[in-house]
């Protein structure tokens, strides 16, 4: 069998993807016509070809206008029904998927539109392709910590279907301490805890989110590798990673994929798992990313293995469930 099939034949689950991220020009397009909003590009080659960026802050740029053309619950439900069948197709059986609910709330779109687009399209993933979901709402770290207090309270009617809380959008300049209070509040409702932290920002953020935000799961994490005595601490918690290898590409926080830390991250005892962060705008799906790193790194099929066994090791499943995995 070659590396190809071997990859996407692995079961997987995936625990770093935002659901905004995987909008697809050809939706864009279509979305844009069934709502009657203006986009600012020609044809869907033209988008794509807008699709390069120098850093994070470039990307968050056109996502966030990308975004505007979801207005209805019927958008999110179709956003996320592609993403499943696609993620499927990668043999994902397990998705844990961010939703930024600022990025539609701030635009005049209810929670409730984004929230139950999604919940269905969830439903449905269960019933046709036999993926179990979760959702992580993440609060955006840019906008200030009122913003982040009020969006939790709109989730409140439907934290029975919310499995945690994340933290994304520019993360320099909005360190993990601004966002300390809500974490605790999210944390006391019972819900589960990640943030992005070193993706861009230094090592230090990542020991905030350890120490101020009680996260029971890093995002990226790529810059804890400049801190020895950080590395030790993610090992000895078992801290999962959720590491984006062509995002990382595309934003510039790894100038080579032959350069990736990926099996570094493994090799010091990390938990690092592979995940596809915005699959629409980084050019691959799940299954994409583990074929990219593991061609330019030379990984072996124990280190494939690993890596995805570490995904479920590190999901927000109970032990029963990750037992029928692992
Ligand atoms: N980093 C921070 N915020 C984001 C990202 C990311 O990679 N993708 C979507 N929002
Ligand atoms: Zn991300």
């Amino acid at each position: 069998m070659n590396d190809q099939d071997f990859i996407a034949g692995l079961p997987k689950a995936e625990l770093h993807l935002h659901i905004e991220g995987s909008l697809e020009p050809e939706l864009m397009f279509a979305l844009a016509q069934r709502n009657r909003v203006c986009i600012p590009f020609d044809s869907v080659e033209a988008v794509r070809a807008a699709y390069s960026f120098s850093n994070l802050q470039d990307f968050l740029d056109i996502y966030y206008a990308g975004a505007d053309v979801l207005r209805t619950e019927q958008d999110f439900h179709d956003l996320a029904a592609a993403y499943f069948a696609r993620a499927a197709a990668d043999g994902v059986v397990h998705a844990e998927i961010f939703f930024d609910p600022q990025t539609h709330t701030d635009r005049g779109i209810p929670f409730q539109v984004v929230a139950d687009g999604l919940l269905s399209a969830m439903r449905d993933a269960q019933e046709h392709h036999g993926l179990g979901s979760k959702l992580i709402l993440c609060f955006l770290r840019h906008l200030d910590e009122d913003a982040a207090f009020a969006t939790l309270k709109a989730a409140e009617p439907w934290l029975d279907r919310i499995e945690g809380v994340g933290l994304d959008s520019s993360e320099v300049g909005h360190p993990p301490e601004k966002f300390a209070r809500v974490f605790a509040a999210a944390g006391d409702m019972g819900l589960k805890r990640v943030a992005h932290a070193g993706e861009e920002g230094p090592p230090d953020y990542v020991w905030q989110a350890l120490d101020l935000l009680k996260i029971d799961r890093l995002d990226h994490g790529n810059r804890s590798l400049e801190d020895p005595a950080l590395v030790r601490r993610l090992a000895d918690e078992g801290m999962t990673l959720t590491v984006c290898p062509l995002s990382n590409l595309k934003l510039c926080v790894v100038d080579d994929m032959a350069n990736h830390p990926l099996d570094r991250m493994l090799a010091q005892g990390l938990c690092a798992t592979v995940n596809s962060d915005d699959p629409a705008y980084f050019g691959g799906y799940v299954a994409d990313n583990y074929r990219a790193v593991a061609a330019a790194r030379g990984l072996d099929r124990d280190q494939i293995v690993q890596l995805a066994r570490n995904s479920f090791t590190g999901a927000f499943l109970d032990d029963a469930a990750k037992a029928t995995h692992l």
